[in-house]
C-alpha cells in the first residue's frame, strides 16, 4: 500500500459512509444520477446474468438493472446498506440480493459472476490493488468488469492540483490522485471501452473484459 493508501482504512471509512448515509441520496448521490443511468442502461445485459454491484452503498443504481439479472450488492457500510435495503422494499426488487462484505476479501466462489460493476468505488476503498484483484477473481473469464469513476486527469497541472487535495478528500471517503493506468496495471483487464461522463466530463465510464485464462469476451 502507498501513503495514500494507509491514509484510509476500513473502519474510519465505514464510519464515515454510514455518517453519510442518510444525506448522500441529497448530495454526492443526486449529481451522479445520470450518470450512473446511462452507465447501466450501456451494459446490455443478457436474461439470467449475474452481476455484482461493489460498493452498491444506498442502492440509487439498483432500480436501474433488467429484471431478468439476478444482482447481488455488497457494501461495507451498515447505514448506506440500510438505505438500499429501503429502497429495494420501495421498488420490489426481488430480483436483487444485498451482502454486507469487504469488497477486498469477498466471500464468494471464484467466476461467480457475468459482470462486476463499480461505481464511484475504486477511489473510495483503502486498497484498490485488493478491490480489484477480487473483482477479478469473482468474474467469470471473458465476463466484464465496469468501472464508474474519476480517474486522475493526465493534464500535469490539474494532477497536481489532485493529488494536493487527495489527503482532504480521503476524510470524506474517496482520494483524487488514482490514474486508471495504476488501476489496470498487471492485472488481466482489458478496456474494451472508454467513455467521458458528467457532471463536467470529468468521470469515466471504462468497461473491460475478464481476459484471466486467456479469455476474451465471449
Ligand atoms: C462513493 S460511494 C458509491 C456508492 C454507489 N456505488 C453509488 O453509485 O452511489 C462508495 C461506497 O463504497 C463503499 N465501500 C468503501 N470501501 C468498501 C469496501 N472495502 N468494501 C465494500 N464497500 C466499500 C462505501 O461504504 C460506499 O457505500
Amino acid at each position: 500500500m502507498d501513503q495514500q493508501d494507509q491514509a484510509m482504512n476500513l473502519e474510519s471509512l465505514e464510519r464515515v459512509y454510514t455518517n453519510y448515509s442518510s444525506v448522500y441520496d441529497l448530495t454526492f448521490g443526486q449529481a451522479f444520477d445520470q450518470s450512473r443511468e446511462s452507465a447501466v442502461k450501456s451494459l446490455q445485459l443478457d436474461p439470467n446474468d449475474k452481476v455484482l454491484e461493489v460498493g452498491v452503498g444506498t442502492g440509487m443504481a439498483l432500480p436501474l438493472y433488467p429484471r431478468h439479472c439476478r444482482i447481488v450488492g455488497i457494501d461495507l457500510s451498515e447505514g448506506m446498506l440500510k438505505k438500499s435495503k429501503e429502497r429495494i422494499a420501495k421498488h420490489g426488487l426481488d430480483h436483487v440480493t444485498l451482502q454486507r462484505m469487504d469488497a477486498g476479501q469477498m466471500d464468494f466462489e471464484d467466476n461467480a459472476f457475468d459482470l462486476v460493476m463499480a461505481a464511484y468505488v475504486v477511489t473510495a476503498v483503502p486498497d484498490y490493488r485488493k478491490v480489484v484483484a477480487e473483482m477479478i477473481r469473482v468474474c467469470r473469464p471473458g465476463g466484464r468488469i465496469v468501472m464508474l469513476n474519476h480517474f486522475s486527469n493526465g493534464n500535469k497541472f490539474i494532477a497536481a492540483v489532485e493529488k494536493l487535495i487527495s489527503p482532504m478528500c480521503q476524510r470524506i471517503g474517496f482520494r483524487t490522485d488514482l490514474s486508471l493506468h495504476r488501476v489496470l496495471e498487471g492485472t488481466t483487464l482489458r478496456v474494451t471501452k472508454k467513455e467521458k461522463m458528467n457532471p463536467f466530463r470529468y468521470w469515466y465510464l471504462v468497461e473491460c473484459t475478464n481476459a484471466k485464462n486467456g479469455r476474451q469476451r465471449s
